[in-house]
């Protein structure tokens, strides 16, 4: 069986490179073995992984070329995870690496400034493949807590017919300060509260498409 996950919006900056190498290094350090594609000709993960903590170890392959899905295909074949990074715009590559993904994640940047704009664009993304709707889930990014924007989002992405994961990825300086590093928080400490929030939306994940255990 593959899997392959992509990590897709229609925006920069609503968290994909973050959540995609902080979702890999979890996996990674629970024994699963997962492999970073890098499809987004910015290379973020890329440079991560060049940093002093190379992300722990796991695997990047930077492919930012139309043919990305392929490159994530062929590496599915050996039985671990592929987590493609994609682009922060409806590229074609982005599109390909929706087709052939497993299950689709998009981040979602709670503000509230572009709610509307972010439905309609939602649904381009998402059916804009072709074929059959991948399997997907929104996951509300830099959220605020106790703020109200983050409730309000969630409500009006579920009403316009998008699943939202429960776990949310709360706006922490943790992340950028491991991203110094090249690490991501569960390598920089393992129960602090952006390891255990990483750890949740993985085994929420795990929950919908059962994330394969490395062979
Ligand atoms: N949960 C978070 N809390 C705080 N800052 C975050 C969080 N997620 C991402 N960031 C920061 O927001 C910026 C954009 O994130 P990034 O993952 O690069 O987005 P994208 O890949 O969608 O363009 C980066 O500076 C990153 O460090
Ligand atoms: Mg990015």
């Amino acid at each position: 069986m593959r899997q392959i996950i992509t990590v897709a919006t229609m925006k920069g900056g609503s968290g994909k490179s973050t959540l995609a190498s902080c979702l890999a290094v979890h996996w990674h350090l629970t024994g699963r073995l997962p492999t970073i594609i890098d499809a987004d000709p910015q290379r973020s993960i890329a440079r991560l992984a060049l940093r002093e903590r190379a992300l722990g170890g796991v695997p990047v392959v930077e492919d930012a070329t139309n043919d990305a899905w392929k490159t994530a295909q062929n590496l599915a074949a050996s039985g671990r995870p592929i987590i493609i990074d994609t682009p922060g715009f409806r590229s074609q590559a982005t599109l390909a690496c929706i087709a052939a993904a497993d299950f689709l994640l998009v981040p979602v940047k709670a503000s509230p400034l572009d709610v509307d704009r972010m439905l309609d664009t939602l649904n381009s993304l998402i059916d804009g493949a072709g074929g059959k709707r991948p399997n997907f889930r929104c996951i509300l990014t830099q959220t605020i807590r106790d703020s109200v924007i983050a409730k309000q989002i969630r409500a009006e992405l579920i009403e316009a017919g998008f699943p939202v994961l429960e776990n949310e990825m709360v706006n922490r300086v943790a992340y950028a300060e491991a991203g110094l590093w090249g690490a991501t928080p569960s390598l920089i400490s393992w129960k602090g509260p952006a390891a255990r929030e990483i750890a949740a939306i993985a085994s929420e994940m795990d929950g919908i498409v059962g994330i394969k255990q490395a062979a």
